[in-house]
């Protein structure tokens, strides 16, 4: 059974009746329902768990998650002291479920220091939590509003018609819901440019044929699933115009963190002469890594692989090593797409000053 076409841009993470509310990823393609999360513990389980996944969403379910303690200390009658105490508490919580994409740990400054700042001008709890709710409001629209001016930038450089090859779910399930990499796809089909889609099926959580192909056929876009392992076969056949993923972490060399088989496809996609380009906004942008060696890459449960769906489908006790990201070198990637337009090598240069908002700068 195929879940049905919800609104788009989708409604990833929202705040509903005093909770947050979250598509559950980990049900689709089969069922289309939501989660909701009625305390942070909930919501950083569904984080740890991948029901809301991709760098951006991770950043928009975080930063309703911090609103969601305020209110939650608003209701327990707290005063604005032991409300920040709570904040910082589930902060922690927040931040300790998924290490690599930074715009989890961007959002969660952001809405720290915004509570830091109002409480230390005398604003009341009320006003606090007022102002939490209206940024974590605002990160989705801005990231939803980032989504389609990368989008633009990045449907520029493909030709009419055009065959993409991406890998993971870096689309409106990832984001605010509009999408980075499947964002310059869904600019280009609304330029009226001929684009069809090939999706890795992404081992082991199947983001792209559980996601990926989810999406795009709810939004009428012509989608082929691979397995992985074909994407060779296929750039060598001549057919694929561009491979575009997403990002969880860009280093200021342009090294980028993303899903687990990127990095092989980077050097498929150099060894058969196809661009590959990486789609992604400022938020993920790490200014603190000088190259991907600081990025620290999440390692899963090794059932992840043993297993399917609690199937055993390897021999009980075999090692297996599931690192979820690895590090494509800036060297193989030919343009990094964000909301400031087109980057291109060297990067060093060409992301000077490329970067998220300064937690304090906001609102
Ligand atoms: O483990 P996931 O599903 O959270 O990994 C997601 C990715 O690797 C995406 O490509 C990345 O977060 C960019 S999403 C716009």
């Amino acid at each position: 059974m195929n879940a049905a076409r919800p609104d788009f841009p989708f409604p990833v993470v929202v705040w509903r009746d005093g909770a947050v509310a979250l598509i559950d990823q980990r049900r689709l393609p089969g069922e289309l329902v939501t989660l909701v999360c009625p305390d942070v513990p909930a919501l950083a389980e569904a984080i740890r768990t991948l029901a809301v996944r991709g760098a951006p969403a991770i950043g928009v379910a975080a930063a309703w998650g911090l609103a969601l303690s305020w209110d939650l200390s608003r209701r327990a009658g707290r005063d604005a002291a032991a409300a920040l105490a709570a904040l910082e508490r589930d902060r922690a919580l927040l931040a300790a479920t998924r290490p690599t994409a930074v715009n989890l740990f961007w959002a969660l400054d952001r809405q720290a220091a915004l509570a830091g700042r109002l409480v230390a001008a005398g604003a009341g709890v009320p006003e606090v939590g007022a102002a939490l709710a209206a940024a974590a409001a605002d990160l989705r629209e801005r990231d939803v509003a980032t989504g389609r001016a990368l989008g633009a930038a990045g449907a520029a450089l493909l030709p009419d018609p055009a065959t993409v090859l991406t890998h993971c779910n870096a689309g409106g399930l990832a984001t605010g819901g509009y999408g980075t990499a499947l964002g310059i796809v869904y600019a280009a089909v609304d330029a009226g440019k001929r684009v069809r889609v090939y999706a890795d099926e992404t081992r082991p959580l199947l983001q792209g044929a559980r996601l990926t192909a989810w999406e795009l056929q709810a939004r009428g876009v012509p989608v082929t699933l691979i397995c992985e392992g074909a994407a060779g076969s296929l750039l060598r056949r001549g057919e694929v115009d561009a491979v575009i993923t997403g990002a969880d972490r860009i280093a200021r060399n342009g090294d980028v963190a993303n899903k687990i088989g990127t990095y092989p496809l980077a050097v498929l996609a150099r060894t058969h002469g196809v661009p590959f380009y990486v789609a992604a906004p400022l938020s993920t942008f790490d200014p603190g890594a000088a190259d991907g060696g600081a990025i620290v890459v999440e390692e899963r449960d090794p059932r992840e692989i043993t297993e399917y769906q609690g199937v055993a489908v390897a021999p009980a006790g075999v090692g297996a090593w599931n690192p979820a990201f690895d590090v494509t070198p800036g060297d193989l990637v030919t343009a990094i797409v964000t909301e400031r337009g087109v980057h291109r090598p060297p990067y060093g240069a060409s992301l000077a000053g490329i970067g998220p908002e300064a937690p304090d700068s906001l609102p």
